[in-house]
C-alpha cells in the first residue's frame, strides 16, 4: 500500500502509469471513509488500471472555521480500509503546501449559475474551494476516469462544468447514494451524530421518500410546505432549506412543466453537525 504525501512523489507515479498505458481512476476525499466512499473505490478498481484516492480535508472548501476543526481525521483507518479493497490503490494524503503553494488562494469561478443555488448559496465561497482543490489534484493525478456521489449532486454537476471551462480531459462518473438500513446517506459528519441525533436523522430520508412518491399527484407548494411541517413538530432537526429544482440548472421551481427532470434537495442541522441529502423524483 503506497500512502504518499508529497507532489512529486505522485507525479512520479502517475508518470509511471501513464508511461505503461494504465489507466488512472481517480476518487477525491476528505477522508474518515465509511462505505459511501469505497463503493466508489470500488467501482474505479473494475473500470480502471491504476486507481489513486486523495486524502485532504481542503481548507478553501470550508466556510466554517468550526467545521473544519471538527472534521473528522481518521487517516491510519482510511488507509487500513483501503488496502481491505486492494493493496494497489495509491493513497494521496498531502498537505496544504503541496496542493496549494505557499498561498491558499482559490479561482473564482462562474459555473453557469449552478455555484449560485443551494449549496453555494447557504456555504459562501464553497464552490469555489471544491473547483480549485479539484483543478489542482485533476491536474496532479490527470485520471482518466473521476469518481462522485450523487449525494452531493450540486457538485457532481459543478465539476462536470469545472471539466469543461478547465477544458480537462477527465470523464466526471456518477454513483448513487449509499445508505444506511435506515435510509440514511452515509456521511463523514455522521460520526460526529449524538445517539438522539442518530436516531432522528433518518427522517431526512423518510421525508425525501414521501415527497418522492407523491410528486406526481401533488403540488411543489404543497409538497414544501409539508416538508416544513414536519421538521416544525421536530426537536432534534432543524431544516436549513428544502427544495425542488431542475436538474439541469438546479435553480428551484414553484411548478412543474412537462418533459423535465427534477430532484428534491434537503440540507438538516442536528444540532452543529449540517447534514444534506437528495432524491430523484422523475
Ligand atoms: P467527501 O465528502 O469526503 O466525499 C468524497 C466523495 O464521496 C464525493 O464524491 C461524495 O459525493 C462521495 N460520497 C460521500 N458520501 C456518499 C454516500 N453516502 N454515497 C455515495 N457517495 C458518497 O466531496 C468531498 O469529499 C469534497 O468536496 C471533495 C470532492 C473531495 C473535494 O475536496
Amino acid at each position: 500500500m503506497r500512502v504518499l504525501k508529497k507532489r512529486l512523489d505522485i507525479l512520479s507515479d502517475v508518470a509511471n502509469s501513464k508511461n505503461n498505458n494504465k489507466t488512472i481512476g481517480f476518487v477525491p476525499t476528505m477522508g474518515a471513509l465509511h462505505k459511501g466512499h469505497l463503493a466508489l473505490v470500488e467501482r474505479a478498481l473494475k473500470e480502471n488500471d491504476t486507481v489513486i484516492v486523495s486524502v485532504f480535508v481542503n481548507p478553501t472548501q470550508f466556510n466554517n472555521a468550526e467545521d473544519l476543526v471538527n472534521y473528522p481525521r481518521t487517516l491510519d483507518t482510511d488507509v487500513e480500509l483501503l488496502s481491505k479493497l486492494s493493496e494497489e490503490i495509491i493513497i494521496f494524503a498531502p498537505t496544504p503546501k503541496e496542493v496549494y503553494g505557499d498561498q491558499m488562494s482559490t479561482v473564482n469561478y462562474n459555473f453557469n449559475g449552478l455555484e449560485n443555488q443551494m449549496e453555494g448559496k447557504f456555504r459562501p465561497g464553497h464552490f469555489d474551494g471544491v473547483g480549485t482543490v479539484l483543478k489542482h489534484f485533476f491536474e496532479i493525478v490527470s485520471p482518466n476516469k473521476a469518481y462522485f456521489g450523487e449525494k452531493d449532486f450540486q457538485q457532481l454537476q459543478i465539476v462536470k462544468k469545472l471539466v469543461t471551462i478547465e477544458k480537462l480531459s477527465v470523464q466526471i462518473i456518477g454513483c448513487p447514494i449509499y445508505r444506511e438500513d435506515t435510509g440514511l446517506a452515509l456521511s463523514s459528519r455522521n460520526k460526529r451524530l449524538t445517539t438522539q441525533q442518530l436516531e432522528a436523522a433518518p427522517l431526512i430520508y423518510a421525508i425525501l421518500k414521501e415527497v418522492q412518491d407523491n410528486f406526481g399527484t401533488k403540488s411543489v407548494t404543497t409538497l414544501t410546505k409539508w416538508v416544513s411541517e414536519q421538521f416544525e413538530k421536530n426537536d432534534t432537526l432543524e431544516l436549513e432549506y428544502f427544495e425542488i429544482a431542475k436538474i439541469s440548472d438546479l435553480k428551484s421551481i414553484k411548478r412543474k412543466q412537462k418533459n423535465m427532470k427534477y430532484r428534491a434537495f434537503i440540507a438538516v442541522f442536528a444540532g452543529k453537525i449540517r447534514l444534506i441529502d437528495n432524491i430523484a423524483l422523475n
